[in-house]
């Protein structure tokens, strides 16, 4: 194992989609961001300086940070943002994991524009458990934005209405030629035929899911999440799925693959175009299907346990809502109120200071309260009339599980406001998939047929629209946690709340004092 230090020197530059020149904030004047490779095992070090006006913070999404918190990188939860002209090492060590993972800003949107690849190689003298590929390429799904989005969620939240949509989405960092004014701006890849090549697959995208197939290809999925897979067979350019209300401008972004050598003379590549089939914007059932037939390789090797027992068990509504507009405003959401989002009621509010700096210093008073309820104010159920009350309160409500509690967690989607699906993201563990289904969740009857053998291990996982998932973790990571729905939007409307996981007994059990060049507020 080995130390890899890098640098983040983030700062404004120039690019130009769609006939559209604009100065976006970037990591290295690149866009996307730089890649991160390292091994299992491996300690980084990544020096962020901060050369731009805003502030700044960077999470590596799906990195365990085992007794490494600090660096986890959600602002207000794990740290203080990075103002301008500071710096910040992050530093982890990649444990137990191998895959592919990514890095992006955490804090407003920035992400929009501040992310890149983490590619998590095998240890030395360790291979795949599938066939050896002959390349590795990154495909690194975005959004284009002719506006800034940072101005874009701004007025969103003062109107209280949705903010607008990007103008493309893009394949590392290319919206393809299906967008106007940007046939020159596709990405290819050459590829040799008979070779077997792994694309690793990243969707950076803010608000929207997205469906991914290639023409006349067949795709096989070995990982998820930085957990390898059994060779899964799925036939599957990328489209959002998406299955909220109101009508959505389904654009496709597409990319292109292209032999290098065809495979006979009669098979020319270049003259034929090839176009791949998508399933329609809101195919439901076929992704609760797709999602519900992956198993983990359920391999020791490889794979965490399961944990058997349950200690505690929380039941949350996932969902949008609305809240009181303030005084001298005007709201334009739904009767005059701000839209909103929350679990089980509550629209998280992020504090001035973060989170785990009050945790950790004893200073909670004023900052967070840990009473975050452990199921929804009133009986839910989703066949029901949605409740006219579509009202959420604004908190900062944590919970707290004492060390190595084992944790139930079943996510109900709310039909308020529409039934939609939410990927909800938990950071500092990987977590197991026991269950899912539309309709409401029966405590009595789904936990029977949930999967305790191989359920597979993520730590982003898709609420059905009209449905619920059923997740298990164990809390052996000591710290402050931050659970959001991934669309940005979701985050910023407060779909989001921490666990903080008390330290155990042992030396080997504790969070370590903060890093002496860890922000201030
Ligand atoms: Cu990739 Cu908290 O997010």
């Amino acid at each position: 194992c080995m130390t890899r230090n890098y640098t983040f020197n983030i700062v404004q530059h120039n690019v130009t989609r769609l006939c559209h020149t604009k100065s976006i904030v970037s990591v290295n004047g690149h866009f996307p961001g730089p890649r991160i490779v390292a091994r299992e095992g491996d300690q980084l070090l990544v020096k962020v300086v901060n050369h731009v006006s805003n502030n700044i913070t960077i999470h590596w999404h799906g990195i365990r940070q085992l007794r490494s918190g600090w660096a986890d990188g959600p602002a207000y939860v794990t740290q203080c943002p990075i103002q301008t002209g500071q710096t910040f090492t992050y530093n982890f060590t990649i444990t137990g994991q191998r895959g592919t993972l990514f890095w992006h800003a955490h804090i407003s949107w920035l992400r929009a524009t501040v992310y890149g690849p983490i590619i998590i190689h095998p240890k030395r003298n360790e291979s795949y458990p599938f066939r050896k590929p002959y390349k590795e390429v990154p495909i690194i799904f975005g959004e284009w934005w002719n506006a800034d989005p940072e101005a874009v969620i701004n007025q969103a939240l003062q109107t209280g209405t949705g903010p607008n949509v990007s103008d493309a989405y893009t394949i590392n960092g290319f919206p393809g030629p299906l967008y106007n004014c940007s046939s020159k701006d596709t990405f290819r890849l050459k590829v040799k035929p008979g070779k077997t090549y792994m694309l690793r697959l990243i969707n950076a995208a803010m608000n929207d899911e997205l469906f991914f197939s290639i023409a006349n290809h067949t795709v096989i999925i070995v990982e998820a999440d930085a957990p390898y897979y059994p060779n899964a067979t799925f036939l599957m350019a990328a489209r959002p799925y998406f299955t909220g209300q109101g009508t959505f401008d389904n654009s496709t972004v597409a990319g292109i693959l292209e032999y290098e050598h065809p495979l006979n003379h009669t098979f020319n590549t270049k003259k034929m175009v090839f176009k791949p089939t998508l399933p329609p914007l809101n195919a439901t059932t076929l992704v609760a299907n797709f999602t519900g037939k992956f198993r983990s390789l359920n391999n020791p090797n490889f794979t965490a346990s399961v944990p058997q027992t349950v200690d505690k068990q929380f039941y949350f509504t996932v969902g949008l809502g609305s809240s009181p507009c303030p005084k001298n405003t005007t709201c334009q959401g739904p009767n005059g109120t701000k839209l909103a989002a929350a679990l089980n009621n509550v629209s998280f509010a992020l504090p001035t200071t973060a989170l785990l700096q009050a945790y950790v210093t004893k200073k909670s008073n004023g900052v967070y309260t840990t009473d975050f309820p452990t199921k929804p104010p009133s009986p839910f159920n989703y066949t029901g009339t949605p409740p006219n009350n579509t009202l959420v309160s604004n908190a900062t409500r944590l919970v707290v599980l004492p060390f190595n509690t084992s944790v139930e967690l079943v996510l109900q989607d709310t039909s308020i406001l529409g039934a939609e699906d939410h990927p909800l993201h938990l950071h500092g563990f990987n977590f197991f998939v026991v269950g899912q289904g539309f309709g409401n969740y029966n405590p009595t009857q789904d936990p029977a047929n949930f999967n305790l053998v191989d359920p597979v291990e993520r730590n982003t996982f898709g609420v059905p629209a009209g449905g619920w998932v059923a997740i298990r973790f164990l809390a052996d990571n000591p710290g402050v946690w931050f659970m959001h729905c991934h669309f940005d939007v979701h985050t910023s409307w407060g779909l989001r709340m921490a666990w903080i996981v008390m330290d155990g007994p042992l030396p080997s059990q504790k969070l370590p004092p903060p890093p002496s060049d860890l922000p201030k507020c």
